[in-house]
């Protein structure tokens, strides 16, 4: 089956800062393996990108390394509101950090937050990691200050309900959700591996989630690889590696009837498109094995995290082709563009 490429709007590149976890090319090869042909990529690196300096930094080393077409955010501080906004058009969109996670970028204050949703132009995306009461908080902020907003990683019965339910007031938001928070539990994984932020829910969280699959206009994977050896012991950083897995889980539940191959197709295209504004590319599809059986594995994975929280699984779908712009830049496992083939989408 073709498709056209994959967006995924929640990745981290971890370059500058991380490259021992990833790099904007062995993060952008992993994109292809999964069939993202563009990639939105979060500030939180060291330093994160915060300002016009930072943004063009990350703009030069994605240009000459990335394998796919990307957009950059940047991050909300407690100076930037008046500056970050003039750099709207060349970034993917603000990221407001509202709850713990991982890296420096946190806004406490919500006189804070609302200057920032304030001066970010209303047709450019804002993005918030908010949890449970930061959630309901930052929703009624924007709504007062008239702008669209988009909840990040989505993760609990009493998050989704409260999308669901501020959706049907008409409030003008939207909301991703991870396919690891869509397949696993908090039982699922042992101490260390299954830190992640938001962290896994419950069955019932996990059950909430799908029977609210209307209210979820994306899936986004929030790849964020630290490494194996990282993931061990105690204080272990937060965060799954997850563009190659997502494609095959979501077509997984497919084929076991959980849902439409649309719901997967307009929750990995046609919504983000739409909610972040990123423009079709020409001449780009994947050819997917729909049929194709799996056992996922981070040995056959282009991340440099080198370790997935689904080894073992039994999926059902593979990526076969990707084509970019014309030309042939993935087959079978083999990433066949050069590094810098991808393009800045701003
Ligand atoms: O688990 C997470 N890891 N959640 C985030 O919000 C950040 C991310 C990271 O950068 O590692
Ligand atoms: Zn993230």
């Amino acid at each position: 089956m073709r498709w056209p490429g994959l967006i995924d709007p929640h990745v981290h590149m971890r370059e500058p800062g991380g490259t021992h976890k990833e790099d904007w090319s062995s993060g952008t090869a992993a994109a292809l393996a999964g069939g993202f042909t563009q990639v939105l990529a979060m500030p939180n690196t060291d330093p994160p990108v915060v300002d016009n300096r930072s943004l063009t930094m990350v703009h030069g080393l994605a240009e000459k390394k990335a394998h796919c077409d990307f957009a950059q955010y940047l991050g909300a501080t407690p100076d930037n509101a008046k500056t970050a906004c003039k750099l709207a058009h060349k970034s993917a969109g603000l990221k407001l950090y509202l709850d713990q996670t991982y890296g420096p970028l946190r806004l406490d204050s919500m006189a804070l937050w609302q200057s920032h949703l304030q001066a970010w132009p209303a047709d450019f995306p804002v993005v918030a990691h908010a949890e449970g009461r930061t959630m309901a908080a930052v929703i009624l902020l924007a709504a007062l200050s008239q702008r669209p907003l988009h909840l990040a990683h989505v993760a609990t019965r009493e998050e989704i309900l409260l999308v669901k339910a501020a959706k049907e007031r008409g409030i003008n938001i939207t909301c991703e959700v991870t396919p690891h928070h869509l397949f696993l539990t908090i039982d699922d994984l042992a101490d260390g591996w299954r830190e992640v932020r938001p962290r896994l829910g419950t069955g019932s969280d996990v059950a909430a989630l799908w029977e609210n699959l209307p209210v979820i206009d994306c899936f986004a994977t929030d790849h964020a690889p630290h490494t194996a050896a990282e993931k061990v012991g105690e204080n272990t950083p937060p965060g799954f590696p997850g563009l190659e897995t997502a494609l095959p889980l979501l077509l997984t539940a497919v084929h076991e009837g959980r849902m439409f191959l649309e719901d997967v197709s307009n929750r990995l295209g046609k919504n983000v498109r739409q909610i972040f504004r990123i423009p079709t590319q020409q001449d780009t599809w994947i050819e997917v094995d729909l049929e194709a059986k799996r056992t996922l594995s981070a040995r056959h994975m282009h991340s440099k995290a080198m370790w997935t929280p689904f080894e073992g699984w039994p999926v059902r779908g593979a990526v076969q082709t990707v084509t970019l712009r014309g030309k042939k830049v993935y087959q079978d496992g083999r990433v066949l563009s050069p590094p810098g083939f991808g393009k800045g989408i701003r």
